[in-house]
């Protein structure tokens, strides 16, 4: 099988490109190097693929790249390249935003239609199309909702999907993940900033008063269910969520970060962030059902590796 990994060089698309490495596939990863966080801990994620002779690594951008020699003879697309994070995508940020998710994913399924036999795209949607909804856990037909900007477009880049797939029977199937964490797991991202205040004893900025509820869900298995999506027999423009099972407030999840790492986590008050929504938490029968996909790791094991892979970073 050959595949198409976009944003290879980030959080989930290397341990992706791995994954599939690891299984045979020859594998094309694409990454333009956004400076959303550092090249360098890109690059150290790319450090083990950069060894192994069925991967490419390609520095481009979906914007304006060759997309359709990157897809020459491809299988399946893993589409993970977005801008994302919730607090920069208001006011002028949200161009950004615009340009790596929306027009980046329209260029890339424009590109894929065309081909002589076109690729089964697996899109890397989120949880935040959701926003607040009027009951828990969320099912995959409920109205999305965005609370913030990058919600709005995730969700849009989804509905590309859908459309793509409805006009052209592109085969898409869109990935509602459920916040990801475990090794690399990007520098803005919660129980990263958690797992360094643990260790490192400065301060961790709680937005809010700790009690919006969130559902996590553990890399392997993320990249587990990318794995069945671009495989099994699912229908054109499938959507399902991805999420880790189990919620927690966001003190609960402080307090198991110290208790993990053998010291408390010091935590300094800021006010609510606009875009955080109080809750998520996703409903995943429709991924046992169409993907035959379940968690399969803990909050806390997950919690543990990820601390392993921070004190790892500091020898
Ligand atoms: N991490 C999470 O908790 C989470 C939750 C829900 C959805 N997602 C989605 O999963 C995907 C991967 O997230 P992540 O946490 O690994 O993010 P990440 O920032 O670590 O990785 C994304 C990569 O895409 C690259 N990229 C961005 N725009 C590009 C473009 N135009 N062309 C080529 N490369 C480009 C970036 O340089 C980056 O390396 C994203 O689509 C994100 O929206 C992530």
């Amino acid at each position: 099988m050959r595949v198409l990994v976009t944003g290879a060089a980030g959080f989930v698309g290397s341990h992706l490109c791995e994954a599939l490495a690891g299984r045979g596939d020859d594998v094309v990863g694409v990454d333009c190097f956004t400076p959303y966080y550092e090249r360098a801990r890109k690059e150290a994620n790319l450090l083990e693929l950069r060894e192994l002779p069925n991967v490419e690594l390609i520095e481009g951008d979906l914007r304006t790249g060759d997309v359709a020699a990157w897809l020459a003879n491809v299988d399946v697309v893993y589409h993970q390249a977005a801008q994302p994070g919730v607090r920069l995508s208001w006011s002028d940020g949200f161009a950004t935003y615009v340009e790596h998710n929306v027009l980046a994913t329209q260029r890339l399924l424009e590109a894929a239609r065309v081909q002589p036999a076109p690729p089964r795209v697996v899109y890397a949607s989120s949880s935040s199309v959701y926003g607040n909804q009027p009951r828990y856990p969320t099912v995959e037909s409920d109205l999305p909702a965005p609370h913030s900007p990058y919600g709005v477009t995730k969700l849009a880049a989804e509905h590309l999907c859908l459309l793509y797939s409805a006009n052209y029977g592109l085969p898409t199937v869109s990935l509602r993940y459920f916040t990801v964490f475990g090794p690399r797991q990007r520098p803005d991202m919660s129980i990263h900033r958690l797992c360094e205040s643990a260790l490192d004893g400065h301060p961790f900025p709680r937005y809010g008063d700790g009690t919006q509820v969130r559902e996590f869900t553990f890399i392997a298995d993320i990249v587990a269910g990318n794995l069945a999506a671009g495989t099994v027999d699912v229908a054109p423009g499938t959507v399902v969520n991805l999420a880790g099972g189990g919620e927690i407030t966001l003190n609960d999840l402080i307090d198991l970060v110290g208790e993990l790492a053998g010291r408390a986590v010091p935590v300094e008050q800021q006010p609510a962030m606009p875009g955080d929504s109080q809750r998520n938490g996703g409903a995943t029968d429709r991924a046992t059902e169409v993907l035959g996909w379940e968690p399969q790791v803990s909050l806390r094991d997950g919690i543990v590796a990820q601390l392993a892979w921070h004190r790892s970073l500091k020898r």
